[in-house]
């Protein structure tokens, strides 16, 4: 299957009760071949109403970041971990996550993404339960062959300045975490951290 044929599945999900408050689904957006893939939260007021994630403040955000290490949206992915708003914009719940789980496993299964890059604190959840932000932000773990870079998320930062310089640190390391994946110089140590040589970590 491809990656347009899975999202037009995901259009008509009704797996969990975000189908009867949608406006859109909003399943991913950019290059099915992307080394990197961003992962949010959820589609908040601006994406229910486009079906297109991170187009609102923290959207633009998002582009100014890519534009800062010379990457477009054309050459990453960027999807959610739900793939429809939740009410007043509020946490998903656990069960909506786990509705959606598959639908993201698959895109991640396609796409086959060099690093997974965790925007916050629910996204790195999904992926690296029992971490904090605060602590491992900016810190490449491993996990089962994958490579994921929890940082803050660009919503979060638009509020928080302390936050944002530390977003802005983190997101100019991605080109260096991804030549060190690249060069297969990544091992499996007993945390199953990426090797930090090189990272300054
Ligand atoms: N915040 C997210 O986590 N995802 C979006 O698509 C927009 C805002």
């Amino acid at each position: 299957m491809l990656l347009e044929e899975l999202n037009e599945q995901i259009l008509k999900c009704k797996k969990c009760s975000l189908c009867k408050t949608r406006i859109n689904v909003v399943p991913g957006e950019g290059s099915s071949r992307a080394e990197i893939m961003f992962i949010g939260e959820g589609p908040g007021k601006n994406e229910d109403e486009q079906g297109i994630p991170f187009v609102g403040a923290a959207g633009k955000l998002l582009d100014k970041l890519l534009a800062s290490i010379d990457l477009k949206r054309e050459d990453i992915y960027i999807a959610n971990v739900i793939k429809c708003r939740p009410p007043g914009n509020r946490d998903p719940l656990s069960e909506e996550v786990e509705a959606c789980r598959p639908w993201l496993d698959s895109q991640i299964e396609m796409i086959k993404p060099k690093l997974i890059i965790l925007l916050g604190r629910h996204s790195m959840d999904r992926f690296l339960p029992n971490q904090k932000i605060s602590f491992d932000h900016g810190k490449p773990k491993r996990r089962n062959k994958q490579v994921y870079y929890p940082i803050y998320h660009p919503a979060a930062a638009l509020y928080r300045n302390e936050l944002f310089e530390d977003l802005k640190k983190d997101f100019k390391r991605i080109p260096k975490v991804l030549e060190i994946i690249e060069k297969d110089k990544v091992v499996n140590n007993k945390e199953e951290k990426v090797k930090q040589d090189g990272l300054g970590i």
